[in-house]
């Protein structure tokens, strides 16, 4: 794994970031439509595709699987499936990547049978799979577990349709039920389903291909099984990563005299315009646009956040929002409730000079505004990475930020996208 490092210089509220920064496809949708090859008897391409170190791991797992991803042109892929054969999820990406397990669904739906490692991915909690394993055992499967590895069969090969009702409405494991739904025999009933803009691009996608997904857009899914998918030349076209856009957003309203973020759909993230605006956040939002300045920065004024599913305030910009709330007046409470190990990087802020209180590992308080101060800091996960990324633009000085692969995994080529908007951030090789 890659160590490289970012040598950010603050701004420290002196000079202003400003122009254009174009938004990429989103990591989160592009990976299970890739997965979803497993279900079709042939090929398609995706377009808009982020070139992200996480698409690294997919093609390794792809390859593992006897599919090709082949490289059209900048952001354009054909995924060749006439060689598929494999039952096997690589282990080495599987480690470094959780979304690795939205391959279990078609590949155990397709081939009747599954061997898989526990995925491993950002360090934000415990990230346990019991959701994917319940809901095969549902669907007629059988489970070992041996030398950390899962290995699944379906009984008579083949899924059965069942009634599944998650617990709790995970992304990955509505994506991964949608997909063993498929090619499972009869009729899947799906309850309490995560509704996230990457999923619904997803059952549209798979449903133009001939899949029979009812109900989209709700909370309950219902599939009918049925053959294998066929794309004939339909090209999958992966929607804007609102994550990215968010995280821009946030950056925008503290560190930039003016910046306009473009294709993007500012529609798939409501809940932090809203928050932003109403904090004192000057910016006009158009269809696939959004221009943001800092000319209110002084008077951002605090507020609360509870982390949800969506449209709630999406777990991944908590830790940029954190960042945002230093530097409003006032005392903000986050609440973290997806992830039991998200606030832990709070404790860096404070290092930098934030005033936060942590009460419990989901719940810190945030006193602001203060002013920032260079240091080192090591990224945890991606989003985090990027938090990292605004708070070291924030701040006075020079920061180091470390395990750059984390923000690697889903900021493509960041620093030159930052550079062009007048960032000081250069990537040392290590
Ligand atoms: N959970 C279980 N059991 C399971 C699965 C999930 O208890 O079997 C719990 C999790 O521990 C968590 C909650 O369910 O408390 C929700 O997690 P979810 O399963 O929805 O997360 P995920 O599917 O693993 C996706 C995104 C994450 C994003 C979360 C939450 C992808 C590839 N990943 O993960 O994105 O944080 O949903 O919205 O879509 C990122 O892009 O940086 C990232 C981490």
């Amino acid at each position: 794994m890659k160590k490289d490092k970012f040598i950010i210089q603050g701004l420290g509220n002196n000079n202003f970031l400003s122009g254009k920064i174009r938004v990429n496809g989103a990591k989160n949708a592009v990976l299970p439509v890739m997965a979803s090859s497993v279900l079709f008897k042939d090929g398609f391409g995706v377009k808009n595709v982020p070139f992200i170190e996480d698409l690294n791991r997919l093609d390794e797992i792809l390859k593992g699987l006897g599919i090709e991803m082949k490289k059209e042109k900048e952001g354009e892929y054909f995924i060749n499936t006439k060689g598929i054969n494999g039952v096997e999820i690589d282990e080495e990406a599987s480690k470094r990547m959780r979304a690795s397990v939205i391959f279990t669904g078609p590949i155990l739906a397709r081939f009747g049978e599954l061997v898989f490692p526990h995925p491993g991915g950002c360090v934000i909690g415990a990230r346990p799979i019991d959701l994917f394993l319940d809901g095969f055992e549902k669907m007629g499967a059988k489970i070992e577990h041996s030398d950390g590895k899962y290995s699944i069969k379906a009984k008579d090969g083949r899924l059965k349709g069942a009634n599944i009702f998650f617990k709790i409405p995970s992304v990955t494991a509505t994506e991964t039920f949608i997909m063993a739904g498929i090619l499972a025999e009869g009729k899947t009933t799906l309850k309490n389903v995560a509704i996230e803009p990457e999923i619904i691009s997803l059952i549209e996608w798979l449903n133009s291909c001939g899949a029979k997904i009812k109900g989209v857009g709700t909370p309950v899914l219902e599939i009918e099984g049925g053959v294998l998918l066929e794309a004939g030349d339909k090209i999958y076209e992966t929607i804007a990563d609102r994550l990215e856009t968010g995280s821009f957003l946030i950056l925008g309203a503290l560190c930039a005299s003016d910046l306009e973020i473009y294709n993007c759909n500012p529609a798939h993230l409501e809940i932090i315009t809203e928050m932003l605006k109403d904090s004192g956040v000057d910016m006009q939002v158009g269809k696939d646009f959004i221009k943001v300045n800092n000319k209110n920065l002084k008077n951002y004024k605090a507020f609360n956040i509870k982390t949800h599913e969506y449209p709630g305030f999406p777990t991944d910009l908590q830790s940029p929002m954190t960042v945002f709330l230093t530097q409003a007046q006032g005392e903000s409470l986050i609440f973290e409730t997806i992830f039991e190990g998200r606030l832990n990087y709070t404790s860096d802020l404070v290092k930098m000079g934030a005033d936060i209180k942590m009460w419990d590992a989901h719940r810190v308080t945030v006193k602001g505004p203060n002013q920032l101060k260079g240091r080192e800091l090591e990224g945890p996960d991606i989003r985090t990475g990027f938090a990292f990324v605004i708070a070291s633009l924030v701040a006075e000085k020079e920061s180091v930020i470390t395990n750059v692969y984390y923000i690697d995994r889903g900021y493509g080529s960041i620093e030159k996208r930052l550079s062009g908007i007048g960032a000081d951030i250069k990537r040392v090789e290590n």
